[in-house]
């Protein structure tokens, strides 16, 4: 990454604004504290922010470190090595450097696997072809545990995503295991992310703003930061500063059907670092992709009628992996498609 390629020019949204802002705090949530407080909490950060780091959550930190230096070595690689676990169109696990938008490019490196291999998925995004395809995980030979390590993780924060998803069922008024049967043959995944340094900080992202389409995303990030939210009362782009051990969690778009609106998916970005590279670890936590997503029974009623048409996390997942290898043409799906 030399010279820099026209496609990895972003817009001009990221650079600094002349104009002081006051900056707000992300909160940051103890999952240890007591059943009550943990759920008014987390209720008031969804709808606040859409974003919260949490302590104290269970995952081993050693087990965090473990994959943070076992995804180093894996980069660390010449790219024919790491294009020997390249993804492609039939099955989108696996390595690949950041040309998975349309007709921007994001400033990082990526290699994606799934939580539950093997994994269907529709065949496409036509809603009557009832084709289903495998995806299965891409496994590097170098770091020779990588695999094992990779899985261990996925399945102590895969823990954690569930107990985030009965809080937030709880906080909303819900029994806590309401959406836990959605998750049998999950589609979840984990991403390593990997950001090299950037000689161009103002004409490119490490990732350009976008929301998540998962329920939850549970996120790892290491010391440098770049991750900033987009505040929801005022517009600006607040960084969420880097804190040793926790995990950041964000509301992703399914929760936000599910909630009918009451919480948020937020949109956020990575900016580069001139000088540092950087890694982050995000868990995106989806359903099967048989599970039609739609407001909660329970929330809605004639004041506050659903605001979504159901849909097909499957047929959700196709169209968005048709519009990254078809670039250009093709608009991202995007729940407000659903809105009534
Ligand atoms: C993502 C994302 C944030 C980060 O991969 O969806 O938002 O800090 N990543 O890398
Ligand atoms: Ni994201």
């Amino acid at each position: 990454m030399g010279e820099i390629d026209p496609a990895f020019i972003q817009s001009t949204e990221h650079r600094p604004k002349p104009t002081f802002v006051e900056v707000g705090e992300i909160p940051i949530i103890d999952l240890s504290e007591s059943r009550e407080e943990l759920i008014s909490k987390i209720g008031k950060a969804c709808e606040d922010w859409g974003f919260f780091q949490v302590i104290n959550h269970g995952v081993p930190c050693e087990v965090i470190r473990k994959v943070e230096i076992e995804a180093k070595e894996f980069f660390e690689q010449s790219v024919e090595e790491k294009k020997k676990v390249k993804r492609d169109e039939a099955n989108a696990m696996g390595y690949h450097d950041g040309e998975n938008t349309k007709n921007v490019r994001d400033w990082k490196e990526v290699f994606d696997y799934l939580v539950e291999n093997t994994t269907q998925v529709p065949a496409s995004h036509e809603p009557h072809d009832l084709e289903l395809r495998t995806l299965t995980n891409q496994w590097p030979q170098y770091p020779p545990h990588f695999r094992e390590t990779m899985e261990g993780y996925a399945r102590e924060v895969e823990k954690l995503a569930y107990k985030l998803l009965e809080q937030i069922s709880l906080s909303l008024g819900l029994v806590a295991d309401k959406y836990h049967g959605c998750f049998k043959n999950q589609l979840s995944m984990v991403r390593l992310n990997h950001y090299p340094p950037c000689p161009f900080p103002d004409l490119a992202l490490g990732v350009g703003h976008h929301k998540d389409s998962s329920a939850l995303t549970v996120l790892s990030q290491d010391n440098v930061g770049g991750l900033q939210v987009k505040r929801k009362s005022t517009g600006d782009w607040i960084p969420v500063k880097p804190t040793p051990g926790a995990f950041i969690i964000n509301v992703g778009d399914i929760v936000q059907v599910w909630s009918n609106d009451k919480y948020e998916s937020v949109e956020h970005r990575v900016v580069v670092n001139i000088e540092k590279e950087r890694s982050s670890i995000p868990f995106f936590f989806f359903p099967a992709h048989h599970v039609m997503v739609k407001p909660a029974e329970e929330l809605v009623n004639e004041q506050n009628p659903a605001r979504y048409r159901e849909y097909n996390v499957g047929k959700f997942y196709a169209n968005r992996n048709r519009s990254d290898f078809q670039k250009r043409d093709v608009e991202n799906i995007q729940i407000h498609h659903f809105r009534i």
